[in-house]
């Protein structure tokens, strides 16, 4: 997969328009971070971007190929919003949830080989969660099963990542280290990354592209990691605060 493109997408919810004239081209490598206010349609873009929800019109396309006509998607992994509290609950291990990450790729009855289990294992090392392996999912914090739903995603070997709000309720801290999984996976494994987030000052230095959604559309003027704290106070409504990272590594809080 070398090029996702959205062409002219519109997406209403019953009579309500929520996405109107989208166009956008993600390359194979970027690392891009969706901003927006709450309600701009970003999880909605993202759930067109993965099949999830189908464009009242337009196109969207995987390598020129219309995603409808693509069965096998298990090259796309979608984390979604609020995962963290969203079963809990469950009585499932640490291992079994991370497992159900390979049932797109196996079939929901088949039996998970032993390499199976070698990378459920593998991805659970990534996110540094593999002391956890047997433990409850419920039993975990919200940083920790956070860093489980990655796993989750990541264990079928996906050639792009969709995050939706991966840190929402989380501490800095598991924060930082999250942001850190994810910069290591999109440098180190060559994973797309498309991530919506409201952390701007977390992640202006880490992704490739900033992509402003403001009453579902893209605002073209905030296409670009170097934002002022003004333009982005524009798109989001409220004043946001932004680092800039200067090369020496010194940080300003303007
Ligand atoms: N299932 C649904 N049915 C009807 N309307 C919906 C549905 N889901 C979302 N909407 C509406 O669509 C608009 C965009 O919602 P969306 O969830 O895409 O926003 P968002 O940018 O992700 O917001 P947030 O930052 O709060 O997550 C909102 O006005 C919302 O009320
Ligand atoms: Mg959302």
């Amino acid at each position: 997969m070398n090029l996702i493109e959205l062409k002219n997408v519109n997406f209403s919810y019953d009579s309500k328009k929520v996405l109107s004239n989208v166009s956008l081209k993600i390359n194979k490598g970027e690392f891009i971070a969706i901003i927006g206010p709450n309600g701009s349609g970003k999880s909605t873009l993202i759930n067109i971007m993965v099949g999830n929800l189908i464009p009242t019109s337009g196109e969207v396309l995987y390598d020129g190929v219309n995603l409808q006509n693509i069965k096998n998607r298990s090259f796309i992994s979608y984390v979604p919003q609020k995962s963290y509290s969203f079963n809990a609950s469950f009585p499932a291990s640490v291992e079994e949830v991370v497992s159900m990450g390979l049932y797109a790729k196996k079939g929901l009855f088949k039996r998970l080989s032993k390499k199976d289990w070698e990378e459920v294992y593998e991805a659970l090392k990534i996110v540094d969660m593999l002391d956890y392996k047997q433990s409850l999912i419920g039993k975990l914090s919200g940083g920790q099963l956070q860093r489980v739903f990655i796993a989750r995603s990541l264990v079928a070997k996906p050639e792009i990542l969709f995050l939706d709000e991966p840190t929402a309720g989380i501490d800095a801290k598991s924060e930082k280290a999250l942001y850190a999984i994810l910069e290591k996976l999109n440098k180190e494994k060559g994973i797309t990354i498309v991530m919506v987030t409201h952390d701007v000052w977390a992640i202006t230095n880490k992704v490739t592209r900033i992509i402003c959604m403001s009453e579902g559309k893209i605002n073209e003027k905030c296409e670009a990691v170097d934002l002022t704290a003004g333009e982005l106070a524009e798109v989001y409504g409220y004043p946001v605060k932004i680092a800039k990272h200067h090369h020496n590594g010194s940080v300003n809080n303007d």
